[in-house]
């Protein structure tokens, strides 16, 4: 009954005809039906905490596209602020987060199982959409990764090259270790409750993999990720984990045999072609149309989609963006990439 879900089908590692198809930050500020609820809440914090609210992000998207899947509507972020860090957002900035950078910060952390009771809207949310998806749609929650929850964590915002932690990392490796691992069991802790709250596939984001080089990728990114989906394949059989390693470029090689996962995501710089040749040939891929089609259009978007999926057609695919949708996108755009795809004009 549920692998007759085509994404859950895809990520078994079956070829389907068309790809299914969800996307990056579906439920988002492109949208005004999310600005609206955005209002509603008050900011996007008190959003990500409402159950009632953040459940009607999640099916907007639903609504107006019918994508396959739904990703649970919340933020990577949510964990340090269960683990006892303040999190605010900047209106037209982004994160700002208080920062651990000596033992007294990280002290301070609750244990990783003490996360729940912030969390507990969050599960609510899961259950609310368990119950109210199309039987056709896929619930997918997520975490971030070790490495980019850290980040954040270390600096107290988004860095253009993870500065402050690449320097934790060199000048106290025994505090950024031990940071990394309240994070990982934080991580496995907050998936487990979504998992049993009723998503269907987890997602993990590592946003900044890209940023780890040589023998700190395979400690910091890969690792981390397949104790992860270790502990998750052990609580959770049968549960498809997703990852995204961004950036990782030729670590995308491998990258799903090494950790265990069921699918890897590549981000707007992968070559397709490439990816079918070296990623595709382990099993199941995601995405990877360059966002800025969503804001620009017309035919590059129509040429650039029925390419992906040609290439990818030989083995199992779902269709995404290669990074989350932005702001200024057209909702139109949205729905002619799905015309795209669905229409099967490509294949001829
Ligand atoms: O994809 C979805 O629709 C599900 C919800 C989701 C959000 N963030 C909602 C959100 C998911 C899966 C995330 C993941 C996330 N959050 C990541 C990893 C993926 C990636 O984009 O690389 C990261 C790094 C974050 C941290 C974060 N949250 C940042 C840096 C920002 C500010 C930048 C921005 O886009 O504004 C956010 C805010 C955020 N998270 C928004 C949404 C819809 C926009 C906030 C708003 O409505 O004002």
């Amino acid at each position: 009954m549920a692998k007759e879900k085509l994404i859950l089908r895809a990520l078994a590692g079956e070829t389907l005809d068309t790809p299914p198809i969800w996307m990056m930050r579906q439920a988002g500020r492109y949208l005004p039906e999310y600005r609206a609820t955005r209002a509603e809440a008050g900011d996007f914090l008190s959003l990500c905490y409402n159950s009632d609210l953040a459940a009607e992000v999640t099916l907007q998207p639903i609504r107006r596209y019918g994508f396959d899947a739904a990703i649970l509507f919340a933020d990577i972020l949510l964990i340090p602020q269960a683990l006892g860090a303040d999190l605010w957002f900047v209106t037209g900035e982004g994160p700002r987060l208080s920062t651990i950078t000596d033992q007294a910060g990280f002290d301070a952390l609750k244990p990783g199982d003490a996360i729940h009771d912030l969390l507990a809207p969050v599960y609510g949310t899961v259950r609310t959409l368990a119950r109210e998806l199309p039987k056709e749609t896929t619930l997918i929650g997520f975490a971030g990764a070790p490495w980019t929850v850290a980040t954040y964590m270390i600096a107290g915002r988004g860095t253009p090259d993870q500065g402050p932690a690449h320097a934790l990392k060199a000048g106290n490796r025994p505090l950024f270790r031990a940071l990394m691992g309240r994070i990982e069991e934080a991580t496995i802790e907050y998936l487990s409750a979504q998992i049993e709250a009723g998503a269907e596939v987890v997602k993990l984001f590592d946003s900044w993999a890209g940023s780890l080089k040589g023998e700190d990728f395979q400690e910091f990114a890969l690792e981390p990720t397949r104790r992860i989906i270790a502990e998750m394949k052990v609580r959770h059989p049968g549960i498809p984990v997703i990852v995204f390693p961004r950036e990782a470029g030729e670590k995308y090689i491998g990258f799903s045999k090494a950790t265990g996962a069921d699918c890897v995501a590549l981000d707007n710089s992968v070559d397709a072609a490439w990816a079918a040749e070296h990623v595709q040939v382990d099993g199941c891929v995601q995405g990877n149309l360059k966002s800025s089609h969503m804001v620009t259009g017309g035919q590059a978007l129509v040429d650039e989609t029925g390419e992906i999926c040609r290439v990818l057609s030989k083995g199992p695919h779902i269709f995404n963006l290669g990074h989350g949708i932005t702001p200024d996108a057209d909702p139109e755009n949205v729905q002619l990439m799905i015309d795209t795809v669905r229409n099967g004009a490509w294949k001829g």
